[in-house]
């Protein structure tokens, strides 16, 4: 993958505000990563880059943007999770930065819990205010293909594949929130979930809708690759391996 020209840079020069460069620079100075490379994924609410550490390794750098997130659909996905202390007022800084970081420490808290239960997932390494480092999913400098536009050679058995996973992540108590082809790395064949910061327990009030969409989202995206399978279903499994 070429490295990115000085115009691409300065298109994501939005996320290099004062606060963010100088949280890189102490990132980078703990040892997390060398420089930044190039840029994966621009989404709508943060940028993913990959960096190079000395030893020649990469590591995957999402940045949470500051200044254009939607604070306040994220605040209202944070209130409902009965895992953080409330966002209160009394608390001191700048209500709006405290979601991203609340958002950004969630997303890190639910990797680790995905790995812990044996969902595949990067593994994530640090996270610091609006910045996430993890394991980068790809080869060389080459990220893993989206789903989305890297067909499975075998759909049945990588929607088997998804399935499990997904079931694997209700079994443990949680939701991801937020699972799509968008959002699965198809890894040489295997899938690879990520962005997790939507993941919620299953027990917080608004998770069963969650949970019915994302099984809604795999089911549509299969079906078009000639899988069957009923939501219904699938949804009535996922809720017989839970305790809640
Ligand atoms: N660990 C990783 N290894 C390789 N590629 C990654 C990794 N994490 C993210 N990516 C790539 O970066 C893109 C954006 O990442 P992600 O989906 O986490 O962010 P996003 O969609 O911008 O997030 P959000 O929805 O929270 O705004 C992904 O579509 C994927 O291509
Ligand atoms: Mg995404």
């Amino acid at each position: 993958m070429p490295r990115p020209s000085r115009e691409e840079w300065k298109t994501y020069n939005s996320v290099f505000d004062q606060h963010t460069n100088r949280l890189l620079f102490k990132l980078s100075s703990q040892g997390h990563f060398d420089e930044l490379v190039t840029i994966i994924g621009p989404g709508k609410e943060a940028v993913v880059f990959i960096a190079r550490k000395t030893d020649g390794t990469t590591v995957a750098v999402k940045i949470y943007r500051l200044e254009t997130a939607n604070f306040s659909k994220m605040y209202d996905y944070l209130r409902v999770d009965p895992r953080l202390p409330k966002l209160g007022k009394t608390v001191v800084g700048d209500p709006r930065r405290r979601t991203i970081f609340q958002w950004t420490e969630r997303e890190f808290r639910n990797l680790l819990l995905a790995r812990t239960a044996g969902i595949r997932a990067p593994m994530p390494i640090a996270h610091s205010h609006n910045v996430l480092i993890m394991e980068f999913i790809g080869e060389d400098l080459e990220p893993a293909p989206l789903l989305k536009h890297s067909t499975p050679e075998d759909p049945e058995a990588f929607a088997q594949r998804c399935f499990e996973l997904l079931g694997r992540w209700a079994a443990s108590g949680m939701v991801h929130g937020d699972l799509s082809e968008y959002n699965i790395l198809n890894d040489n064949e295997d899938p690879v979930f990520i962005d997790f910061s939507h993941g919620a327990p299953l027990k917080a009030p608004n998770s069963i809708d969650l949970l019915r969409r994302d099984v809604e989202n795999l089911c549509n995206y299969f079906r078009k690759h000639g899988v069957k399978r009923d939501p219904d279903d699938v949804m009535k499994d996922m809720l017989a391996h839970t305790s809640s």
